[in-house]
């Protein structure tokens, strides 16, 4: 498909900042209505996890499914808890652009209204995933240059979407395989390595001021992992590419939490980067019992603690709210309980631990 037709499709022409936050205060209006306005008011002068955060300077944030925004207890949690918002899936190119050219921003829209309309901060999550690129792109049979310039341009046009409304980016997602080699893909194994830079320079040129990262996992401890991270990091600065940060995403297991996590996050943030946790969860082998989810509260207060070590850590955000959406019992049958709210929308005891951790 031509670049033109690409560009029509995609909607760029429309979807510029004003239109976009226009769209999105249409939909939240539609959405919410004036019924969020009250409890709004009355849950900003209680405790929550993103007032907690904020005394500290930092921010607190969830990834959301918007297809539950239409579950007020989901609604009301997300708004009340979370001055930090990422979309778990509705802006990740297999969703964005399941077709060429056959754009659905839809429901990536809609997050981004649900997070204007409670004043949150919206991150970008992710542009470049070597693992979930839509079939079409992963089977495409691209030359190097082809597949470089398809990068430029589909970056370009979903930043520019999201320009002035988006802070930050997970621009590349997971680009390391767990023994510290490069992720093999379609991306890698066309471009190498080059293919990050080339993703970085197109989403600045899109939105000068978005916060740039690099997002990974299982490099929140020593290791091969980290040390490829770490060094990627650095060839970036060295080169000039926009690299802003480093998002460590931490999937832990309650009772093995990483005591090297203060140290990576330092380490990182003294290459001259932000560093953030953008997926925290801590999981627990099933039934939870009193003792696992006291030791997950501690878990939880040590993930905090060491980001409010490092100036530079900027908030935490949980991969999803509350146990009955998360992402874990599908991928690790046996585990779950491992976000901060239970199955029923009800504060666990690693909440309490997450506030007071920002408190004292
Ligand atoms: O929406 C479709 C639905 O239409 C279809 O019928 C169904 C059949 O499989 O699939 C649905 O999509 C699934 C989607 O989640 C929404 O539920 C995808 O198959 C499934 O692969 C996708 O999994 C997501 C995964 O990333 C891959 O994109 C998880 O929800 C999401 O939690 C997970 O998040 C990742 C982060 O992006 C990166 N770090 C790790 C983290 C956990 O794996």
């Amino acid at each position: 498909m031509n670049k033109l037709r690409r560009i029509v499709r995609a909607g760029r022409t429309i979807a510029g900042g004003a239109n976009i936050l226009c769209a999105a205060c249409c939909i939240a209006t539609l959405a919410s209505g004036p019924v969020l306005a009250a409890p709004q008011k009355a849950a900003a002068k209680s405790v929550s996890l993103k007032s907690a955060a904020a005394v500290k300077g930092r921010y607190f944030g969830a990834a959301i499914d918007p297809a539950l925004l239409a579950e007020p207890s989901y609604r009301k949690l997300a708004a009340r808890e979370f001055s930090a918002i990422t979309p778990e899936n509705a802006m990740k190119w297999q969703f964005v652009e399941p077709a060429e050219g056959a754009f659905n921003w839809r429901a990536a829209d809609e997050v981004a209204a649900f997070a204007r309309s409670n004043g949150q901060k919206l991150r970008g999550h992710n542009l470049l995933w070597e693992d979930h690129l839509p079939s079409w792109v992963a089977n495409g049979r691209f030359t190097p240059a082809a597949l470089k310039a398809l990068i430029e341009d589909y970056v370009g046009v979903e930043v520019a979407r999201y320009k002035g409304v988006v802070y930050a980016w997970d621009v590349v997602n997971e680009p390391f395989a767990d023994d510290g080699g490069w992720r093999r893909g379609v991306l890698y194994d066309a471009l190498g390595p080059d293919y990050i830079a080339i993703a970085l320079r197109a989403a600045r040129a899109a939105d000068a001021h978005a916060k740039l990262y690099i997002n990974e996992y299982n490099v929140e401890r020593h290791g091969a992992k980290f040390e490829a991270l770490y060094n990627l990091v650095v060839s970036l600065k060295h080169s000039g590419a926009p690299i802003d940060g480093v998002g460590l995403q931490s999937h832990f297991v309650a009772g093995q939490t990483p005591s090297d996590l203060p140290a990576i996050l330092a380490k990182f943030a003294a290459l001259g980067v932000d560093v953030t946790i953008t997926e925290l969860d801590l999981r627990i082998a099933l039934p939870a019992s009193s003792q696992s989810l006291a030791r997950q509260a501690e878990d939880y207060r040590f993930v905090v603690d060491s980001c409010l070590s490092v100036a530079r850590c900027v908030g935490v955000t949980t991969w999803g709210i509350s146990d009955a959406h998360s992402w874990i019992p599908s991928f690790f049958p046996g585990y779950g309980a491992a976000l901060l709210f239970d199955d029923g929308g009800n504060p666990k005891p690693a909440y309490a631990a997450a506030i007071s951790a920002f408190r004292k």
